[in-house]
């Protein structure tokens, strides 16, 4: 974590942010977040982020006291004040001190500022492995804090030698832990329409491909995918060559996956440099 950060309505050492012990994130686990990454001291898609967050808060009865500009602005000040030139900005605001400890209440707002570690090289050469885990997120479109099912599982998921859990239901899958989820099939990009959590990179990787099919995926046609990857804000795109005991495709990063985060690479250089 890095020395400052945003809470009480100012500009904080981090060590010194706090919040009551009641508040509903932590009884009722009832909060929102977003997450985005700093490239070249910029919020790399900083107005996306904040359009979910916004969104989020609203979708989840929590008032936001601040207006678009007052982040943004707090958002430049932690940047400079962190001398955050690549990293990653955590924007939280929590379910509030209820009176019946149950209903949202007026939450508190904090902006903390990270290092960032992505994935190793090795990852993103060799693929990584998911373990299929039967699940849907609850209120999968609105980015809550509840990853208790997943914090929970992820020590059984490191066992077995996994990066993450693929979500499915009824033979359908929707997404990772922490990330979206495509295919390709014959050329052909696919990833789920439902039950999902509209990420960010799935957002910009939708748009850099032109060509991108939005249709629920059942599981038998991931079994039978020609290539796989995962993508999330803080590992971009991570080609999947195993699904449980499963090898997808020829079991290596396949060349659109590849050529995807390529790209993705160059906008965001364009973008921030
Ligand atoms: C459940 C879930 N799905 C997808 C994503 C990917 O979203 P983004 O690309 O905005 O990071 C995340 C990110 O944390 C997530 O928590």
């Amino acid at each position: 974590m890095k020395p400052f950060c945003f809470a009480d309505g100012k500009i904080i050492d981090t060590q010194t942010a706090s919040i009551h012990p009641m508040d509903l994130g932590l009884i009722r686990g009832y909060g929102i977040f977003d997450f985005f990454r700093t490239v070249n001291h910029q919020g790399l898609f900083l107005e996306d982020y904040l359009d979910r967050f916004t969104a989020s808060a609203e979708k989840t009865f929590l008032p936001l006291d601040y207006s678009r500009e007052e982040l943004r602005q707090i958002i430049g000040q932690l940047i400079e004040k962190n001398d955050l030139e690549q990293g990653g900005l955590r924007m939280v605001l929590s379910g509030g001190v209820s009176d019946n400890h149950f209903s949202p209440a007026d939450g508190k707002l904090f902006i903390f500022a990270e290092s960032l570690i992505f994935p190793s090289e090795e990852k993103y050469e060799k693929g990584v492995k998911l373990l299929t885990l039967e699940y849907v997120r609850p209120i999968a479109d609105i980015k809550t804090t509840n990853y208790a099912l997943a914090v929970w599982h992820s020590a059984q998921w490191k066992k077995q030698g996994a990066e993450d859990v693929l979500y499915h239901m009824n033979g359908f899958i929707s997404e990772s832990s922490r990330s979206n989820f495509f295919i390709v099939k014959d050329g052909e990009l696919i990833t789920p329409s439902e039950h999902i959590l509209l990420g960010i990179t799935r957002k910009n990787l939708i748009k850099i491909a032109g060509q991108v099919t939005i249709r629920p995926i059942s599981l038998q046609e991931v079994w039978e995918a020609d290539e796989a990857f995962i993508c999330s804000t803080t590992k971009v795109l991570l080609p999947v060559t195993q699904i449980d005991d499963r090898t997808i495709g020829n079991g290596k990063p396949g060349p659109i996956s590849v050529n995807l985060l390529e790209k993705f690479k160059e906008l965001e250089k364009e973008l921030c440099y």
